[in-house]
């Protein structure tokens, strides 16, 4: 590889602008992994939209030769997420969906077995159940968030167990570090879904976590305006295996994709504290309203594992799920009736979103098994956008009416 590329990122820094000491998160999603472009001066990473990158002979280039193996927006973008993570760069894909494909292409053979949270996001578990069954892995779901039970179903050796705290869409916390030494133990490597908390509220690497998953379609962007996916590792080794399973499924983050997540990670603290605050003081309003039956949000007064979040998250996130009386009916007639909140199957955005797990995201699952799960006919799951706190309690205030015409 000859040295710097016209126009392209160089060796990409790994937190504070250049020159400082090593800055802190917010300075780092800003700054981590950027240079001003060196042909232009532009402070802004270009969108590099181009399939191939001219060599000057065989073999000799400037680290880019095809943008399904690497690109240098999506390189910028992996290792200002990298920063935040206090990892090396990431490894950024098309999708969630496709970084969890890549990670269970790169690390299982057949005859291997992956223990999963019971309560996880339903791809992940569709893609286990589904697809990689076929190729002789051993599926075996467990419940994340009891450590014994956890602890139990890695009695038997393993070699992947993949995890969501919060979970989806119960938001039941799993306590990371008990899982890491559980998942160690059988011989399996960690996984953690960040995706609900991103780097800004918890970090898994801290309680032992082999490799950290997201799906930046949520809130990393955090504008309804892309799909992505990331795989953060400490272990060189699995990078490069990742790497390469990315480039030979061709699985890889578009450079315009890259480009928007590199801009919305600018006001990620911002707008993961805001997502917060206003989730809470939902969660709190919600708690109080005679057709709610139960209220879930981890810095909420009453939650089951309030200590745990305290310990494992720097704040609760902007997820709030809230279990009407009446079922699906009422929960049906509330989606309807919301207007800040639109009925959409996303998370993490500017915008408030609602959906109806038992009948959209979870409704492959039997009845029975959702109920065993704690997913109701009348959970409804609110992604709490950035709008005005008080207009967001006013409609959902004015939905909870109109669910009650249901019952
Ligand atoms: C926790 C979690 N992980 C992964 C995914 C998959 O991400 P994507 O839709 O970007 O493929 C989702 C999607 O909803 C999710 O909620």
């Amino acid at each position: 590889m000859s040295p710097a590329t016209p126009g392209a990122p160089s060796a990409p820094t790994q937190g504070a602008p250049t020159g400082a000491p090593a800055a802190a998160f917010a300075t780092r999603s800003i700054h981590g992994g950027r240079t001003p472009d060196p042909t232009t001066g532009a402070i802004l990473t270009p969108i590099h939209q181009s399939t191939t990158f001219v060599q000057d002979g065989v073999g000799e280039h400037r680290g880019y030769t095809y943008s399904r193996d690497t690109n240098p927006t999506v390189a910028t973008l992996e290792a200002a997420l990298g920063s935040l993570e206090g990892a090396p760069p990431a490894v950024c894909t098309a999708t969630g969906m496709a970084a969890t494909s890549v990670l269970c292409l790169a690390l299982l053979s057949a005859g291997d077995r992956v223990v999963v949270g019971e309560v996880v996001y339903g791809g992940t578990t569709r893609l286990l159940r589904r697809v990689l069954s076929r190729f002789d892995v051993r599926v075996d779901a467990a419940d994340a968030s009891d450590p014994v039970a956890w602890r139990a179903a890695l009695a038997e050796p393993a070699a992947l167990c993949i995890v969501e705290s919060p979970a989806n869409p119960t938001l039941a916390l799993c306590d990371l570090a008990a899982a890491a030494e559980a998942a160690h133990a059988a011989g399996a490597r960690l996984v953690v879904d960040n995706t609900f908390l991103t780097p800004a509220l918890q970090s898994p690497f801290e309680f032992g976590a082999d490799v950290v998953l997201y799906s930046t379609t949520k809130s990393i962007e955090g504008h309804n305006a892309t799909l992505g996916g990331a795989l953060l590792s400490r272990d060189a080794d699995l990078l490069e295996r990742f790497r390469l399973v990315r480039k030979t499924l061709g699985a890889p983050q578009s450079p315009f994709e890259a480009w928007l997540t590199l801009r919305g990670l600018k006001t990620l603290e911002l707008r993961m504290a805001r997502h917060s605050s206003s989730a809470l003081a939902v969660a709190r309003f919600l708690a109080e309203h005679p057709a709610v039956a139960r209220v879930a949000h981890p810095f909420l007064d009453g939650f089951p594992q309030a200590e745990l979040a305290r310990r494992q998250q720097r704040d609760g996130g902007g997820l709030v799920a809230v279990e009407l009386t009446g079922g699906v009916p009422a929960a049906h007639a509330f989606v309807r009736a919301t207007r800040c909140f639109a009925l959409a199957e996303n998370l993490g955005s500017a915008e408030s979103l609602v959906t109806h797990p038992a009948t959209m995201t979870h409704g492959d699952l039997d009845p029975a098994e959702r109920a065993r799960l704690g997913i109701g006919d009348g959970l409804v799951r609110l992604s709490v956008g950035l709008e005005d706190p008080a207009d967001l309690v006013a409609d959902l205030d004015r939905a909870l009416a109109a669910a009650g015409g249901a019952r």
